[in-house]
């Protein structure tokens, strides 16, 4: 053995020896094949740090509706390979998008549930998303003031025609909870719940200084607003159709501006920085008669002219100028439309940096119709998925505890991004209760991990194990590359992305959502070949070193 031969078993000992600190899921069945995983004050299933494997091996992590999560395992390259007629063979010559990241949302429902378990069980479920021992999670989306995730409907300034901001707060939602009483109390007092706690003027904060503390990944904020506060607003209403009174330049426009600033500096004096700011989430619902929770209305039109004339240079005159804006933030049938109306627009587009995109409407939206052509026309733009959950249509159950095919969604629309230029994918609520909730109009929805308040547990999903098969080990900076197909017919059995990191590893992801098993090889050039398996009904992330 060589000296090179003798270092690759030191580093695979190494890698083995550090793979024993591994927690194993702690399995719940509900029904056939409908596996969570329990996490309580005392126990919860942990991943190793990822370690790259020797150069000429590979590690694979698998998990699967017969029941593995994330289970990882070794192997080596061949020099050659027989069989297999479908071979996956990566090709870093082809470049393409960089990677921002992935990761999910601390709206008020969220930061109450996680508020809700005991203290130790609250640090178990923030190290499962945020830490070496987690998903390692890059991004956090937070609403700016309520949602429909939220107990009631408020702004930061509520004051009527207070055009100063001078009454701007972050809003004391505990104060909120303890005057309103009964069932919102109910909700929070858990055993060893939320009431035992001195709870802070701002839910999320605190949760995220938790999550920076334990995150060995910088971790990047971004902040939506839901509505204006009403007194700005033509309808006079949190909810229902209606968008900012006059016309962009205006008083009502500047102060709207100046109301973003506002929340960048009060998060600022809590020593909170974001990267990003979306203009509105979901502009289009604000332009829909009776819609039913908070919302704020704009055009194309509108929203260009809003950020040519207010919100770009007001942001960029502030302490914040170095913050990212996206556009859009909605469902991506708007593309590439939108993107045309507001960058198009000189004075508009020198102020953006990004287009966001939720997943609600994609069956009648294509992403060869929207998204691809919004790239093509403007490939300086990141595109970035700035929401998705399962459960918020009407045909859909809203909590399915361990429901496979949920994972399948997620993972499958999460490919379909990262093959068309999608720079990253954001999820919804961190955790919801057993109902999906609270959220005061009962539009419930489901989440990757559903609390147990009166337990003092939380169920992890197998959502959450496939946003790790992506988050875990594609971290900020990576670039998709290309993947050839041997054979079109058989490759239609699985999807696949193929990703180099900042480390030069590489990351190749499959997803098998067949009930029957896919045997495959893969083929590196810089490598050599590995024959493999896509069992039936699972994700493999696989890993390995090419120098
Ligand atoms: C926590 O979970 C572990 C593993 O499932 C179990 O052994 C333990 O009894 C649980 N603790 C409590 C207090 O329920
Ligand atoms: C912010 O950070 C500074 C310097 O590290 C520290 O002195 C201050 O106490 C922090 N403030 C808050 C609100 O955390
Ligand atoms: C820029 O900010 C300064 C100080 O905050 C303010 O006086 C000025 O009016 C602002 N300019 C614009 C164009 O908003």
């Amino acid at each position: 053995m060589g000296a090179a031969g003798a270092l690759g078993w030191l580093l695979l000992l190494q890698a083995v020896h550090r793979a024993t600190g591994a927690r194993p899921c702690s399995p719940k069945y509900f029904g056939r094949d409908a596996m969570v995983c329990v996490c309580n004050a005392t126990y919860c299933d942990t991943l190793d740090p990822v370690v790259l494997p020797a150069l000429g091996t590979y590690v694979k992590y698998e998990s699967s509706k017969a029941g593995k999560r994330l289970e990882r395992s070794e192997g080596s390259f061949q020099r050659s390979l027989h069989a297999p007629d479908l071979v996956l063979a990566v090709d870093t010559t082809q470049r393409y998008q960089k990677v921002k990241g992935f990761g999910g949302s601390i709206t008020d429902a969220a930061a109450m549930n996680i508020f809700s378990l005991p203290e130790t069980a609250q640090d178990h479920l923030l190290r499962s998303y945020f830490s070496e021992e987690g998903l390692e999670y890059n991004l956090v989306r937070l609403p700016m003031a309520s949602c429909d995730f939220s107990l009631h409907a408020y702004t930061y300034d509520d004051v009527p025609f207070d055009y100063e901001l001078a009454h701007f707060s972050l809003r004391d939602e505990d104060t909120k909870l303890k005057a309103s009483g009964g069932r919102e109390r109910g909700r929070m007092g858990g055993r060893g719940g939320a009431g035992a706690q001195p709870l802070c003027p701002l839910l999320q904060i605190p949760l995220l200084h938790r999550a920076l503390a334990m995150s060995k990944r910088p971790l990047s904020l971004y902040a939506s607003p839901w509505t204006s506060p009403t007194w700005m607003k033509t309808s006079e209403s949190f909810v229902g159709k209606g968008t900012l009174k006059g016309q962009a330049g205006d008083k009502y426009h500047k102060t709207w501006a100046n109301y973003f600033v506002r929340f960048l500096d009060e998060y600022a004096k809590h020593n909170l920085s974001f990267w990003a700011v979306t203009a509105e989430n979901e502009p289009s619902a604000g332009l829909i008669n009776n819609y039913p929770f908070q919302c704020l209305g704009f055009t194309a039109e509108q929203q260009r002219d809003f950020i040519a004339r207010d919100l770009g240079p007001v942001l960029a005159n502030s302490s914040h100028h170095h913050i990212q804006l996206i556009i859009l933030d909605d469902n991506r049938l708007h593309l590439p439309h939108w993107a045309k109306v507001v960058l198009e627009d000189e004075e508009a587009a020198r102020y953006v940096h990004g287009i966001g995109i939720h997943w609600y409407l994609d069956f009648i939206g294509p992403i060869q119709d929207t998204v691809v052509p919004t790239h093509e026309l403007f490939p300086d733009y990141f595109i970035l998925a700035t929401e998705a959950c399962i459960g918020a249509h009407f045909w859909e159950r809203d909590v399915i505890l361990g429901c496979w095919e949920r994972g399948n969604q997620y993972s499958h629309s999460i490919l379909m991004n990262l093959n068309h230029f999608v720079a990253g994918w954001t999820d919804w609520n961190l955790a919801l209760d057993l109902e999906g909730g609270p959220n005061w109009v009962k539009n419930y929805v489901d989440s990757p991990i559903i609390v147990d308040t009166s337990e003092g547990i939380f169920y992890k999903q197998p959502m959450f194990y496939h946003l790790g098969h992506f988050s875990k080990f594609i971290p900020e900076g990576s670039q998709r590359v290309g993947l050839h197909i041997s054979h079109r017919y058989l490759s239609c059995q699985l999807e696949h992305v193929a990703i180099l990191r900042p480390d030069r590893a590489l990351v190749l992801v499959v997803l098998n959502r067949f009930g029957w098993d896919v045997p495959f090889g893969i083929r590196d050039p810089a490598v050599g070949f590995i024959k493999t398996v896509a069992p039936a009904n699972s994700i493999q992330t696989y890993l390995w070193r090419q120098q």
